[in-house]
């Protein structure tokens, strides 16, 4: 009766013959004993209020048709996943493949082959996370990638050099700070040829820097170690404050990037790559790290960026 009623008169007639204060159901309501008829007293009051009140919002709606229709809300790409575009193409326009490999992969590919046996202490680097699964008797233990650089032995082992490429993938660590989540992001780069020396390292790393965060930024290459990797680097990018003078936030000017280095012999073997005739370089940074990096971006706890605070995502 109520939902078939387009008179809004007799609507409140029957308003006030259920609902008012002496109507039906405030007498019904004396009468209740029972939890259970009170119940589906409830459920029905219920059922009354809302008809009367879809139908009462149906008759006084005033609809101007030649009004613009409301926009629904528009999402966006996470900053992630923009960053990971942006870096990706950067590479790719200089010639590089972008590659996937494995997130969850054995020990092998993620230590042993890149120059760590079973034992050696600096995987105490890489906090990782090891798979309750069973063991593979040549490749070890199952794990979650600590780091991309496992992509460097898949892509020797698919691909005859020349390599250029760049895995881009999820990295997990037990660790969890303002700088640091379980879960994150890396890119990793491989570029395996004849020739290939420091200069080429460092001419990619240079154009990487200007492209990703403007022509006033500078890089340098500071000496480091890695197993995987001889000489070693860590790529420092001067600050976006100060530009290299030295500032509050970064003291002495530069900013801390991630890895690189000349590939290891040891690990250009384990990809059957010829060491007499190739030599290559590598490098590994964080998509997160690098991203923050970014002059203007300014996200003091990282973990931000996968709390799902809508509030948040929509700055950028
Ligand atoms: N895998 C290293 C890490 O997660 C970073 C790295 C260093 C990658 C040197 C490289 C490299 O490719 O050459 O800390």
């Amino acid at each position: 009766m109520i939902m078939e009623s387009n008179d809004k008169d007799e609507l409140e007639r029957l308003r006030i013959h259920y609902l008012g204060k002496s109507g039906q159901l405030a007498q019904i309501s004396k009468e209740i004993r029972d939890p259970e008829v009170g119940r589906v007293f409830n459920e029905a009051k219920i059922a009354i209020e809302q008809a009367l009140s879809l139908n009462t919002k149906h008759q006084s709606l005033d609809i101007d048709m030649s009004l613009p229709g409301k926009l629904p809300p528009i999402g966006h790409l996470h900053p992630v996943t923009n960053a990971i575009e942006e870096i990706s193409g950067i590479f790719e326009k200089i010639g590089f493949t972008r590659a996937r490999y494995p997130e969850v992969d054995w020990d092998y590919y993620a230590f042993e082959a890149l120059n760590m046996p079973k034992t050696h202490p600096a995987r105490d680097d890489w906090e990782t996370f090891f798979v309750d699964a069973p063991e593979n008797k040549k490749l070890g233990k199952l794990v979650l990638t600590p780091h991309t650089s496992n992509g460097q032995i898949h892509e020797m082992e698919e691909t005859l050099p020349p390599i250029r490429m760049i895995n881009i993938g999820k990295c997990y660590r037990r660790q969890s700070d303002v700088s640091h989540t379980v879960m994150f992001h890396q890119f990793e780069g491989l570029v395996i040829d004849e020739g290939i020396n420091i200069t080429h390292l460092k001419g990619t790393i240079d154009h990487f820097v200007k492209q990703f965060f403007g022509k006033e930024r500078k890089s340098r290459l500071r000496p480091y170690h890695f197993q995987f990797t001889e000489p070693s680097f860590e790529v420092d990018v001067t600050c976006d404050i100060c530009l290299g003078k030295g500032c509050k936030l970064c003291k002495e000017g530069w900013l801390e990037l991630g890895g690189a280095g000349m590939v290891h012999p040891n690990v250009l073997k384990a990809g059957k790559v010829d060491t007499t005739k190739y030599t290559g370089f590598a490098f590994g940074w964080g998509v997160e790290r690098t991203y923050m990096m970014k002059s203007g971006v300014k996200i003091d706890d990282l973990r931000l960026l996968y709390s799902n605070d809508i509030r948040f995502l929509n700055q950028f």
